[in-house]
């Protein structure tokens, strides 16, 4: 069986990237069906390449977060994926979103969880001085990258690294773990729950 993945995104999409390159190997047990975004993202441009689906919904076109993540709820709806990866998605889900998919959603952070959540982990690593952050991929729950830790690894910080340089050592790992996740998901060697009756 196939797992099949929607992703989204709001920036560059470099972790997506990773995901697509990982299933176009016929061997891989998952597919990306779908990939979204809130806003018209670069990183739709790996959906062009790849040949897959694409849907945005523009944060501003909505007056309220729930009318947002309703729209987004929506079109997930209509690929009914097996699994929703944010990977580098800028928006907090509104409950009625997470509770519609959980546990069947996972998120990528470029920390090491619970250290530094939100929107600047990689700023705020920094800023405490810390000699290595890390990277974590985590099922999404109602707080702000709060829920069950499936992976995650120690990335050093090194002296004089600006926010850029440490982010891209972060994400390469993230890359990997988010894969291996996937992958692990997919042949079942990680059972996140059971997925709720789409209806
Ligand atoms: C990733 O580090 C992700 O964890 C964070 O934002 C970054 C997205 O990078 N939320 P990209 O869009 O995949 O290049």
């Amino acid at each position: 069986m196939v797992l099949t993945v929607a992703v989204l995104i709001s920036g560059t999409g470099s972790n997506l990237r990773a995901l697509l390159d990982a299933a176009a190997d016929p061997g891989f047990p998952a597919r990306v069906i779908v990939i979204g975004a809130d806003r018209e993202a670069d990183g739709l441009a790996h959906a062009e390449a790849f040949g897959i689906p694409s849907f945005v919904v523009p944060w501003e076109a909505f007056d309220s977060r729930e009318a947002w993540g309703a729209e987004l709820d929506a079109q997930l709806k209509v690929w009914q994926p097996d699994l929703v990866v944010l990977s580098g998605l800028m928006r907090l889900l509104p409950r009625e979103v997470v509770a519609a998919w959980s546990p069947n959603i996972i998120n990528t952070h470029p920390a090491f969880l619970p250290e530094f959540p939100g929107a600047h982990g990689v700023r705020d690593a920094l800023a405490a001085g810390v000699s290595e952050t890390g990277a974590s991929v985590i099922v999404v729950d109602d707080g702000v990258d709060s829920g069950p830790i499936l992976a995650q690894e120690r990335v050093p910080v090194h002296p004089g690294d600006t926010e850029a340089a440490l982010h891209e050592r972060i994400k390469p790992v993230e890359r990997r773990l988010l894969i291996d996740v996937v992958r692990r998901i997919a042949e079942s060697e990680l059972v996140l729950g059971v997925r709720p009756d789409p209806n």
